[in-house]
């Protein structure tokens, strides 16, 4: 038996939160939305499928039933999903009717083609906004969110994107711990996300080729800016995070298919190795592979003037320096938190202090720095911040329709693709 709302959560109090893009990671995030504040309330959903809405808000309802038979809190957890019949919205304007259902904030985890155009919506209504990373595909989506997150600021609106491990207490701890000179300057990071590859699903009946590529997104480009933007992003951000969040001047990147064959696995690469130049004259390097039957890593490490760091990005209590005869000299001792449930911890309660949270300026800076890296393995030429930054290439679509033909898809050659 559901018990009452804290007094907190009704009246004034509560916060109606909009939910777009009802897959894995929008659920979970829903979850620590409602888990984060006792006044914040799931209102509205919306997605391009009916069926994705549905299983998402019975899977929310089952944790949330779940959770009122755990807690002793008085919670009444399940009674936070107010989601009516007629706040459940389908298609790809989904994102419209429900930044319009009269929500105070929007969570925007759809793919990441969709972003630019969904946080701009959400900021010119005056919603805050949690959005997933990556920002955008192409540099015109950076811009456009570039231009949402000053405006959010303008509005004193909370606007949050999902580099969750910026939000990790472990993580924070070890570069807290590097960027304080415990080894010294930073001279030189490498970091890798190299993992198995991604499944195809096979196409249904009924199915159109947009479909198809949209049902398949890590595949195609235009949906997900390629692993380098999309997966490997994170390793790239931490690196970033380890150089002090000094923009890279440039970056040379090689990639390629080395075992990503056939139309149906789309036009991205398999793998990417990228070297990024500062102003300083100091390098960084970035290595990403999605390959089966190849040792995987998920690691930073770090390089300083007095010694080196190691940070383990699927272990991340797995944090230690050394000196520079190798000898340990500190490592993590506490206990790592959910990141996911920090990370929404930190932004309700800017939500509710009026103290308004808003990264997306860095969220910007670290998804080009993964675009770039792109465009440079696609193209094959090494690409200016700059260049990248005012980069008129724009992936996608001008229209989405499911019955309206798919992007043409065509795998880059280096040294022939061009750069525009
Ligand atoms: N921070 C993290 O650790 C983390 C982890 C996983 C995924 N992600 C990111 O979250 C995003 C979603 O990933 P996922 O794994 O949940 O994918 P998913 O396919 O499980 O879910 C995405 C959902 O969004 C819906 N959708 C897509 N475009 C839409 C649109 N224009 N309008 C309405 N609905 C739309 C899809 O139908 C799907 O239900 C991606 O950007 C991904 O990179 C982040």
């Amino acid at each position: 038996m559901a018990k009452p709302l804290l007094a907190h959560a009704g009246g004034s109090d509560q916060l109606k939160i909009g939910f777009i893009g009802c897959g894995g990671r929008g659920t979970g995030a829903a979850l620590q939305a409602l888990k984060a504040d006792p006044g914040n309330v799931l209102w509205s959903m919306g997605d391009i499928f009916a069926e994705r809405v549905n299983s998402s808000q019975q899977s929310l309802e089952h944790e949330l039933a779940g959770m009122d038979e755990d807690d002793g809190t008085g919670t009444a957890w399940r009674d936070k999903m107010q989601v009516s019949e007629e706040r459940k919205f389908v298609g790809f304007d989904s994102y419209k009717a429900v930044i319009d259902s009269g929500v105070d904030a929007v969570l925007l985890t759809t793919w990441p083609q969709f972003r630019p155009v969904q946080i701009a919506a959400a900021v010119a209504a005056g919603k805050h906004v949690f959005a997933e990373k990556p920002v955008a595909v192409d540099a015109p989506g950076i811009r456009a969110v570039l231009a949402a997150s000053e405006q959010a600021k303008a509005k004193n609106l909370a606007m949050q994107i999902g580099f969750c491990w910026r939000y990790h207490n472990a993580m924070r701890a070890g570069f807290d711990h590097v960027l304080n000179g415990s080894i010294g300057e930073v001279t030189t990071v490498h970091t890798t996300y190299n993992t198995g590859t991604l499944p195809v699903r096979p196409r249904k009946d009924g199915w159109s080729d947009m479909e198809f590529q949209l049902r398949n997104w890590w595949h195609f480009n235009w949906l997900s800016g390629d692993h380098i933007v999309e997966q490997a992003i994170h390793s790239v951000d931490r690196m970033a995070w380890a150089m002090g969040d000094e923009l890279p001047t440039k970056v040379t990147c090689h990639g390629g298919r080395a075992a990503r064959f056939g139309p149906e696995r789309g036009d991205v690469y398999d793998h990417f190795a990228a070297v990024y130049e500062y102003a300083s004259g100091k390098r960084a390097f970035h290595t990403s592979r999605q390959i089966d039957g190849t040792p995987s890593d998920n690691s930073d490490y770090v390089y300083g003037t007095n010694g080196s760091a190691y940070i383990n990005g699927w272990t991340p209590n797995n944090i230690e320096t050394k000196n520079l005869a190798g000898e340990r000299t500190w490592h993590f001792e506490g206990r790592a938190k959910d990141m996911y449930q920090n990370e929404h911890d930190e932004l309700w309660a800017s939500v509710r202090s009026g103290d308004r949270l808003n990264d997306g300026q860095r969220g910007c800076y670290s998804t080009l720095m993964a675009i770039m890296g792109r465009m440079a393995a696609y193209t094959g030429q090494v690409i200016t911040w700059e260049q990248a930054m005012n980069s008129k290439q724009k992936l996608g679509p001008d229209n989405y329709a499911m019955d309206a033909p798919a992007p043409e898809v065509e795998v880059a050659i280096p040294g022939r693709t061009k750069f525009f």
